[in-house]
């Protein structure tokens, strides 16, 4: 069927497109024939979840930060975009002759002199961490400017806890102009409080703060997110004193100062709870490389729950499902280590197709449906009552046009498209960009019927 579309294979091993000189433009569609099963290898990137915040936390040190397994991203490009407007400077390492796309790229950051501490709107508004540069910038320079970042296409996303966090340290705000304006002339200062509700974004910032701050910090309720526990990490490697990450309890005994590191970021469990459920819905045997379980145990056990086999192996995850239906599952989102909203609209394209009525329940974001309306178009049956989606299986999808308005709605679009009959096109591309690296091609060199189309 890829050979019909007329697009070429490319290899798992293939350089990334925009390196080999193919443009990768705002308006690209992605072209799917569905019915091929997945069989082969994906390789899985470093975390883009991960990545972000990391990225940010370099400006805690005016030494280098080396980062290493880091995906080729639309959003990496964009901050390396927003942390430029600060001063901070990042080297991209070139690859080596005989070095493939799927080792991830290198990156040197070098926060040496902070040259702005705002972060204007123009800015923050293309990306929501970005708004996370306040903590880095008042641990480090006293003083932040940083524009809210406005709501978003899955929920309101208010940034209250974040300010809680940051005045629970010493840190002084003033809200004026649509702008957190943050002070703390004499530095910041350890404090206790907990989190009233789990927050990956505030737990992120009271830790970069609190790395830096005079005194013993203590976090109750905090994320136990994996890429809270790699950024600790990374901030440990870098002379911090965290302990805790990865549960509900964090404590960190601030320094005077960090030092440069070198940390390799860990692999994206969306990305592989993403393509898990993509060789569910076609049927197929694909390795996940480098995939790790424990990073996403609740999406697995669910995975098994609808009749896949999910095999650990030593060198990723081996995901099968031969000729049997899916079984319908009940799901409701959780923070961690609960069922990953991220991969909500994942799950659903799949129960799209299982042999029954599956129900699955959003409780992080308030409007994370986006992906209901565009499967529908594509033959599913859901019905929306509140925050809960009633997914009756159908026998078949059929292939049309459609569009999503974030990363993990359109991704939910390209499952759905790789089982559905006839051609399925994917508009917004750019969104995909965002968080999927080479998605056209890891999928193609599995045998998928996918092309991405530039105009
Ligand atoms: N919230 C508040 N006040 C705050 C902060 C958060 O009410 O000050 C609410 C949010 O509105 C939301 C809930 O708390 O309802 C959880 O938000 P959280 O802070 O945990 O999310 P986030 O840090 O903004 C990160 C990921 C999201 C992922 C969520 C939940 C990054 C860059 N983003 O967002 O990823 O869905 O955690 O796991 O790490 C994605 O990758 O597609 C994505 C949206």
């Amino acid at each position: 069927m890829a050979r019909a579309l007329g697009a070429p294979k490319f290899a798992c091993t293939q350089t990334h497109p925009a390196a080999s000189g193919r443009q990768r433009g705002a308006m690209d569609r992605i072209r799917i024939v569905g019915g091929e099963r997945l069989t082969g290898t994906i390789p899985i990137s470093g975390a883009k979840n991960a990545t972000l915040p990391l990225m940010i936390a370099s400006m805690l040190t005016e030494d280098t930060l080396i980062l290493d397994n880091v995906p080729h991203l639309a959003d990496v490009g964009l901050l390396q975009r927003i942390l430029g407007n600060h001063g901070v400077d990042i080297m991209i390492a070139g690859k080596r002759p005989g070095e493939n796309g799927d080792k991830g790229r290198t990156l040197h950051i070098s926060a040496k002199r902070i040259v702005d501490t705002t972060a204007p709107y123009e800015l923050v508004s293309r990306m929501r961490a970005s708004f996370w540069v306040v903590a880095p910038l008042v641990a480090r320079m006293g003083e932040a400017k940083v524009s809210m970042p406005g709501g978003c296409a899955i929920g309101t996303r208010p940034v209250d806890l974040l300010i809680m966090a940051l005045e629970k340290l010493g840190t002084d705000i003033e809200i004026e102009g649509g702008y957190v304006i943050a002070r703390a002339k004499k530095g910041l200062r350890g404090g206790e409080f907990k989190f009233p509700k789990v927050t990956v974004s505030g737990t992120h910032t009271a830790i970069m703060a609190a790395a830096l701050a005079r005194g013993t910090t203590v976090i109750e309720n905090a994320a136990r997110e994996p890429e809270i526990g790699d950024v600790a990490d990374c901030l440990n490697k870098m002379g911090a004193k965290i302990s805790g990450a990865g549960t509900s309890r964090i404590v960190i005994e601030g320094v005077d100062k960090l030092h440069g590191a070198r940390h390799s970021v860990l692999p994206d469990r969306i990305e592989t709870g993403t393509y898990a459920f993509a060789v569910a819905m076609t049927g197929g045997n694909v390795l996940l490389q480098n995939a790790r379980p424990e990073l996403l145990q609740a999406g697995l056990d669910v995975l098994e729950r609808t009749g896949t086999t999910v095999t650990p192996t030593n060198e990723g995850i081996r995901i099968a499902r031969n000729g049997a239906g899916l079984a319908p599952v009940d799901v409701t989102t959780a923070p961690f280590p609960g069922f990953p909203t991220d991969l909500q609209a994942q799950l659903m394209a799949l129960m799209t197709r299982a042999k029954g009525t599956s129900h699955i329940t959003e409780t992080i974001f308030e409007n994370r449906f986006m992906h209901v309306q565009e499967l529908v178009r594509l033959g599913a049956r859901i019905q929306l009552d509140g925050q809960t989606a009633t997914v009756e299986g159908v026998a078949r999808l059929k292939g049309a046009p459609v569009m999503a308005t974030d990363l993990r709605a359109s991704v939910s679009l390209v499952i759905a498209g790789l089982a559905a009959e006839g051609e399925t096109t994917i508009n917004r591309v750019y969104h995909l960009d965002r968080g999927f690296e080479r998605l056209e091609d890891k999928l193609s060199a599995c045998g998928a019927a996918i092309e991405r189309i530039s105009d």
